[in-house]
């Protein structure tokens, strides 16, 4: 018997720099899909999974940390994909180490076999982990892997 509403989960997807550029920028690296493309996918894969997502792409570091900083209480997760920021951002690592929610990286491109700049990610120590080098399957296997992680920790 189950007297309680099942609780929806919501999942806040950001998607930082260039990415709305997806498609046309760097096919070889990137794929071709584009990120509204990107982005039903991910709806679809929410819908089999029973939550929500909300995707937000900005190329403004601010913006993400705003968005990062509004997530608490309106969203259970993040999954994001910070491009260039992931190697430079101190503020978006600190935003989600602020806002304590967790979070899911992701990456198109295998950011280890790439040059060594990318080798780094300021996300890396914040996030429960990182998927990198799946294309679009990134942030599929990154909803997949952040919903199971909230299941568990929400059954225990
Ligand atoms: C990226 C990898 C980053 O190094 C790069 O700056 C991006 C995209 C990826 O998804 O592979 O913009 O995050």
């Amino acid at each position: 018997m189950h007297n309680s509403q099942p609780r929806v989960l919501s999942i806040l997807v950001l998607h930082g720099p260039n990415l709305n550029l997806l498609g046309q920028r760097e096919p070889g690296i990137y794929g071709s899909l584009t990120l509204t493309a990107i982005n039903k996918l991910l709806a679809a894969t929410a819908e089999e999974l029973e939550v929500k997502v909300v995707p937000l792409q900005s190329n403004h570091e601010g913006t993400l940390v705003d968005a990062i900083h509004q997530a608490l209480g309106q969203h259970h997760g993040i999954v994001i994909n910070a491009g260039a920021y992931t190697h430079t951002s101190v503020a978006i690592r600190d935003a989600i180490a602020a806002v304590n929610l967790p979070a899911v990286e992701v990456h198109l491109s295998n950011i280890y076999r790439r040059e060594e700049f990318r080798h780094h990610s300021y996300l890396a120590s914040v996030v429960v982990g990182q998927i990198s080098g799946f294309g679009a399957q990134s942030y599929l296997l990154g909803l997949q892997a952040l919903v199971h992680h909230l299941q568990v920790a929400s059954s225990s």
